[in-house]
């Protein structure tokens, strides 16, 4: 998503908006730009820039624009082509005052027209350039600040973060905030906002959320916040956690290797995490004891890894606590008919607690009045705040758009959740669950250990083959299906490469077809005997076609093995572990494939980390 920044105090706001828009580059990057009021000709002074940030930093080292009040802004494109344009800042039409906005305003084509039709000119093909202009008639009318932006929200639909900047108040920035998320810092005599904390890169201690529905004037030392009926509001401020502003690569080629590495100690401090809740999970969770004995059916919510995740814990749920499970995909959850039902716990899983999708989907069940617990990795984050309780992984920042440990860390902890409501239930010993919990442990020392076996067999031989198939199949059962999904995911994202996941049962209703010796078919097996036995037959359907067969195979699964022109073996362990004892050399893999073929890796072409809009 796009990303913005703004500054007010007393230093030169070029360089540190550039430093946190670096930081924030993550949500968006095919334009920028930078505005600030001038200090020499107190007017606004802008430059724009298409592709990486770094082409901005370029044309500002050659033309600087000096000014203590300034916005910035990184592009993802959804309305108008990347270009300088459509990049942010947007005017109004006297150049007076500027907006930059994370989002999407839904109704800007019948604004534009109705502006246009008084006479506005509009320099660009975006959504966001309305509110400036919306802003400008308002204000223009009204000359209050405060009474044009409360008529500006009155106008606009959709969600939206931005910041605006006006010549005739130049002492302050105005953020506005509805559904995108909206942070201001707190330094000495001088204040940020951004889409996230990360923008602040060690420069303040302290930061407030915009709550819903909210706009601030902010000034150096002072903000001053309102709710969109025009009431006070108070932001409150938060010491921030430094771990989350300091990430770097340390000595990594790419964060997407650093993340992978950071597993095992990853799930490591999620279990520790769980276990030290005690009884207070119940409270924390927002669930008492009691009703969690009394629910029937969980529902999980979440997009892309987060939903592969929610789909493999169907499993530990349905078979450890005897719950029905079901993992939805939210954006498809929105649009199906609801049924409120009061005995459901519903589970939304979120590594950065700001996804758009996610979070609509949270706001329509508390409409109706059900109970929500967010799983997230951010503390911070909208999703903690809008749930009626949370569960919180431990992954630490994470930085690469692939997401790595924040997959493996959300399966640990529904893993742990299961087992906990499991034992609440009555249906496990004590001695059981922390067993389970040990086992855990066990699961992360495998997906080490795997990576420390097969790396160099990876990085010096198997990537420049796999690299060079435009196509690949991956198949899985049970467990290990939502597992291929994921996999499938990966090498979409940071290779480019066309691959599709199915359930290996459903080889022969169709996929068999696409079976040749161009297509690799990567087979996840699985530890039980039952189900290996159904793969192995399916493992033979492709073989007898030709297929090339890269397996991930479990100790003793010969047959298997013998089939496949590569094989991954792992120890035996829990199926339900399975997955992430094979997940670091699946990623490996993947991103040994990416490297391979070139490729960006930790901020793959059209993706954002942060999806922030519908
Ligand atoms: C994962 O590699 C992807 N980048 C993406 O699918 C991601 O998991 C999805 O956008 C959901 O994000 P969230 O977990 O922050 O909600």
């Amino acid at each position: 998503m796009c990303s913005v920044v703004g500054y007010v105090g007393h230093r030169q706001s070029c360089s540190l908006i550039l430093d946190g828009l670096s930081r924030l580059e993550y949500r968006g990057y095919d334009s920028s730009g930078f505005a600030c009021i001038d200090t020499q000709t107190r007017h606004l002074g802008c430059t724009k820039a298409v592709g990486r940030l770094s082409n901005l930093v370029q044309l500002l080292q050659k033309e600087p624009i000096n000014g203590n009040v300034g916005i910035g802004h990184t592009r993802w494109s959804t309305h108008g082509i990347p270009s300088e344009r459509n990049a942010h800042p947007h005017f109004d039409c006297h150049k007076k005052m500027a907006v930059v906005h994370n989002g999407i305003i839904e109704n800007y084509q019948i604004l534009k027209a109705a502006l246009q039709g008084e006479g506005h000119l509009f320099s660009s093909d975006t959504d966001t350039e309305v509110i400036v202009h919306v802003f400008e008639q308002e204000y223009a009318q009204t000359e209050s600040a405060k009474e044009a932006v409360l008529r500006t929200v009155e106008q606009l639909q959709g969600a939206y973060a931005c910041v605006l900047i006006l010549e005739d108040q130049p002492d302050k920035l105005i953020g506005i905030r509805k559904s995108s998320p909206l942070c201001v810092g707190r330094g000495k005599n001088e204040m940020f906002i951004a889409s996230d904390v990360l923008a602040f890169s060690g420069q303040v201690e302290e930061v407030a959320f915009f709550p819903q529905e909210t706009f601030a004037f902010v000034a150096a030392d002072a903000v001053e916040a309102y709710d969109f009926l025009g009431n006070p509001v108070s932001l409150f401020f938060e010491k921030l956690d430094a771990l989350w502003i300091t990430a770097e690569k340390e000595g990594h080629e790419h964060f997407m290797l650093k993340e992978i590495y950071e597993q095992k100690s990853a799930i490591y401090k999620t279990v520790a995490s769980c276990s030290s809740l005690g009884a207070s999970l119940w409270e924390k969770s927002g669930i008492s004891s009691d009703a969690m004995k009394a629910i029937k059916r969980i529902k999980i919510i979440g997009c892309g890894t987060s939903w592969h995740a929610g789909r493999i814990a169907e499993f530990f749920f349905e078979e450890t606590t005897g719950i029905s499970t079901t993992a939805a995909l939210a954006s498809e959850f929105r649009y199906r008919t609801f049924f409120p039902e009061s005995d459901t716990l519903y589970i939304a899983i979120s590594q950065s607690g700001e996804t758009a999708d996610t979070l609509e989907v949270v706001r329509m069940l508390r409409q109706h009045g059900q109970t929500v617990l967010a799983l997230t990795n951010v503390a911070s984050s909208t999703l903690v705040r809008e749930c009626g309780g949370f569960l919180l992984t431990q992954a630490g920042p994470e930085m690469a758009v692939a997401s790595t440990k924040a997959f493996t860390t959300q399966i640990a902890a529904l893993y742990w959740l299961s087992q906990r409501i499991a034992y609440e239930r009555g249906k496990i010993t004590q001695e059981a669950f922390e067993h389970a919990q040990d086992a855990l442990l066990v699961a992360g020392e495998f997906l080490e250990n795997g990576i420390d076996s097969y790396k160099h067999q990876i990085f010096e031989k198997l990537a420049s083959f796999y690299a060079n198939f435009e196509t690949f199949i991956f198949l899985g059962r049970h467990i290990s299906y939502p597992f291929a999904l994921e996999a499938a995911l990966k090498l979409k994202e940071i290779a480019y490469v066309f691959s599709q996941a199915y359930p290996a049962g459903e080889l022969k209703h169709g996929p068999l077809a696409l079976v040749d010796d161009q297509t690799p078919v990567c087979i996840f097996s699985h530890p039980d005997p039952a189900i290996y036995q159904k793969i192995l037959s399916n493992a033979q359907e492709v073989a007898s076609r030709k297929g090339r067969i890269l397996s991930f195979s479990f100790e003793g699964q010969k047959e298997l093995q013998t089939l496949s022109e590569h094989s991954f073996i792992f120890p035996t362990i829990h199926p339900h572990l399975s997955v992430i004892a094979m997940t670091g050399v699946m990623q490996i893999l993947m991103y040994a494939i990416a490297k391979a073929r070139g490729c960006e890796i930790d901020r793959p072409r059209n993706l954002a980390k942060s999806v922030t809009v519908e």
